[in-house]
């Protein structure tokens, strides 16, 4: 089959790292389009990669060829440019989160159902060596009924990264704060280690920002269906930036995962591991995970960076790049994604639960 075709909608922050990940894939994808409501944000990037710009998303899909449409726009964008790209028939990637409410998720799932194309929502942190190696773990059983896990972004933003975007900082278009924006990529982890949600509780705060409407600090109780319990923990008002870490305890042992890498592995049978584990120690036949390796630029995996901590644009590269071969992959064997709509929607389910849990300060439960 013949390299699939990539158009952008949205040049801002991220849209780097997609051609980036376009690039890094020179067998099997090709950036064509670009765009972006600033003309000289697409004007510029067009020429630099030699591919047409465009200033309106209907003009790009009609005007240009092509085969999956990046969505790269302010999350609450990302059904409505998703859902007018499936309707082009064209596969849709989409930036975390899916979208900011569900039935904007609904809606995207949908429109990619009913189209008969792909969805493949970025969780670039599934794909860091830390997560494939606690799941290899929970695939071969070693740490046995889970009991508490706990998911912690403890970052710092500054005040001009909130201003530097008329939608940051906003419940309609980031949707929400420390939570939605940033905590979201271990949500989704801790969501997909542990299972479905039973209920939560929650408290939110603003407290080191200005002209925002929503939070820079916020924690929830978490009550899973397993019967086992939780804890999320998101903020971007800890100076100067400490770690994003997923730490689980079961009858069999502890595995904590701290900045996308395996810290700490150690389990009652009297085995210990410690360190950084080999992503070539994950076997590719895993049943639901489908190993893929990223080529050199920016690590094999999707591992963050550390100054992600602090840094809005540290992001590795590897885990889009896996990303966008699981989905031409799935383009070419007619397979569901590995992240597809549904994954993504479990995730903003939780999170838009614990925001209406801190809201209300009532207990919320699931499903919603
Ligand atoms: N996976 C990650 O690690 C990661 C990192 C950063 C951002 N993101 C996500 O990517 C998305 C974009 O974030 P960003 O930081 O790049 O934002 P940004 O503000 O830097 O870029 C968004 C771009 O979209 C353009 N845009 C807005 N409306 C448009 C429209 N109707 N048509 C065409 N272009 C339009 C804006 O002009 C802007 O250039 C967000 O949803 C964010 O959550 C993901």
């Amino acid at each position: 089959m013949s390299k699939l075709r990539f158009a952008i909608v949205g040049c801002g922050v991220i849209h780097g790292t997609h051609i980036d990940a376009i690039r890094a894939l020179p067998d099997d994808a090709e950036l064509v389009a670009v765009c972006d409501e600033v003309p000289e944000l697409a004007d510029k990037t067009a020429q630099k990669h030699g591919v047409r710009a465009f200033h309106d998303l209907t003009a790009m899909l009609e005007g240009a060829d092509f085969d999956v449409l990046n969505v790269c726009t302010p999350s609450g964008m990302h059904a409505k440019h998703g859902v007018q790209g499936a309707r082009a028939g064209k596969h849709v990637v989409c930036e975390k989160p899916i979208d900011v409410s569900l039935e904007a998720a609904d809606a995207l799932i949908a429109a990619c159902r009913d189209n008969r194309v792909k969805l493949e929502v970025i969780s670039q942190a599934r794909y860091s060596s830390g997560m494939r190696q606690l799941r290899k773990y929970l695939d071969e059983g070693r740490l046995g009924t889970l009991c508490y896990a706990e998911a912690t972004t403890k970052w710092y933003r500054t005040q001009e990264y909130y201003d530097s975007g008329g939608w940051r900082g906003t419940w309609e278009l980031d949707g929400g704060g420390a939570l939605m924006n940033q905590g979201v990529h271990y949500v989704d982890q801790l969501r997909w280690v542990m299972g479905p949600v039973k209920s939560v509780t929650a408290t939110m705060a603003t407290r080191a920002h200005e002209r925002i409407e929503v939070e820079d600090v916020v924690t929830a109780a978490i009550e899973f269906e397993s019967g086992a319990v939780g804890t999320l923990l998101a903020s971007t008002a800890m100076y100067p930036g400490f770690k994003q870490a997923l730490e689980v305890y079961g009858t069999g042992g502890t595995v904590i995962v701290e900045n996308s890498r395996a810290r700490h592995a150690q389990f009652t049978d009297g085995k210990e591991e410690r360190g950084q584990h080999k992503l070539a120690a994950y076997p590719p036949e895993i049943k639901d995970f489908q190993v893929l390796s990223a080529p050199d630029q920016g690590g094999a995996s999707g591992d963050a960076p550390a100054q992600g901590a602090s840094d809005p644009t540290a992001i590795s590269l590897g885990g889009h790049v896996a990303h966008f071969k699981d989905l031409i992959d799935a383009i070419r064997d007619d397979r569901e994604t590995f992240m597809n709509g549904q994954e993504a929607r479990n995730a903003l389910e939780l999170i838009v639960g614990v925001y209406r849990a801190a809201r209300t300060g009532e207990r919320v439960h699931f499903p919603l």
